[in-house]
């Protein structure tokens, strides 16, 4: 139910009329309006969900693989990829950015399939010098077509403890948190002609490597490598999807699980409000914003606008 569609129709007087039928039966029959947050992700051992892609000597292990560092340095950075291939669910990592001067490096954490019209969903936090922020950047790939960045700064210093990142994955929405909050949501706009992400199998990939062309005020920071190695801390690896075959193009359960149900096709009242504080005090670039890439505002940015 899309309530808040419905009350910018309404004048006032009918509005205060809806608003208080809205809210009792919200006590009668709460799930009618009432979202909920993801489930609580469940720390995992690394080996559980997860292997390594390359440069397996530039990941350490501890306490049995529940804490994982990956390392770079001026040899090599490194990466892991799921073992499995999933069509929605809810993929959460807790993650400890590179502390110190972290300029020129690039934690990416991001689900794609693999195929040449990919689609992908990405986070990627990008260091800077010691003190200053690092940024997150989002971006939605459909069909082999991304360009649809989105940057924000954040509310705490993000090498200082772990934090969780996650991405919820169903036929509704692609909703991007970090911990509790939402960053970002991309609506399923398929009838406003804009490709979803539904029938591509994705692996969940984290990342962290040299980009010191692009990553730092735009590449003018350079990676200092006396301060190497540079590590980046990770836990969770928490995996709650619907596990396919690369091949497979739906998930036998699909419609049925958790993150199908109603309380999880859209954001609620409190979830909106956050992401719109997120929108306005911590974002730094947003294409549906950008007026010299898209004279119009993309149609699935119409859709994501709050109550
Ligand atoms: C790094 O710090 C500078 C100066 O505070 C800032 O302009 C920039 O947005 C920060 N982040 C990145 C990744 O460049």
């Amino acid at each position: 139910m899309r309530a808040y569609h419905l009350l910018s129709l309404l004048p006032s007087a009918e509005m205060a009329t809806f608003l208080i039928v809205l809210c009792l039966s919200s006590l009668l029959f709460p799930s009618v309006i009432l979202a909920a947050p993801p489930r609580t992700p469940i720390d995992v051992a690394f080996q559980k969900n997860y292997v390594p892609t390359w440069a397996y000597d530039h990941i350490k292990y501890l306490n049995g693989g529940s804490e994982v560092h990956l390392v770079l340095d001026k040899y090599t950075g490194t990466g892991f990829q799921s073992k499995g291939s999933y069509l929605f669910g809810h993929f959460s990592m807790r993650i400890k950015m590179v502390p110190g001067d972290s300029a020129g490096t690039v934690t990416a954490f991001y689900l794609s399939s693999q195929n040449s019209e990919h689609d992908e969903i990405d986070f990627e936090f990008l260091g800077n010098r010691s003190n200053q922020p690092y940024i997150v950047q989002t971006n939605v790939f459909t069909g082999g077509k991304g360009n649809r960045e989105q940057r924000i700064y954040l509310w705490f210093d993000p090498t200082k403890d772990y934090h969780s990142y996650s991405v919820l994955w169903n036929m509704y929405q692609i909703v991007f948190f970090v911990d509790d909050v939402p960053i970002r949501i991309f609506k399923n706009s398929k009838d406003l002609g804009v490709r979803f992400p539904f029938n591509q199998p994705m692996k969940i990939y984290s990342s962290l490597w040299n980009a010191d062309d692009w990553a730092t005020r735009g590449g003018l920071e350079k990676t200092d490598w006396s301060k190497a190695p540079f590590v980046a801390q990770y836990k969770g690896f928490h995996i709650d999807g619907c596990e396919a075959s690369v091949n497979e193009k739906f998930c036998a359960t699909q419609g049925k699980r958790w993150w199908d149900q109603k309380e999880f096709q859209d954001l609620d009242g409190l979830q909106y409000r956050r992401l719109s504080w997120v929108r306005s005090k911590y974002t730094i670039y947003n294409y549906c914003t950008d007026k010299s890439r898209y004279a119009a505002m993309p149609p699935e940015c119409r859709r994501d606008r709050d109550v």
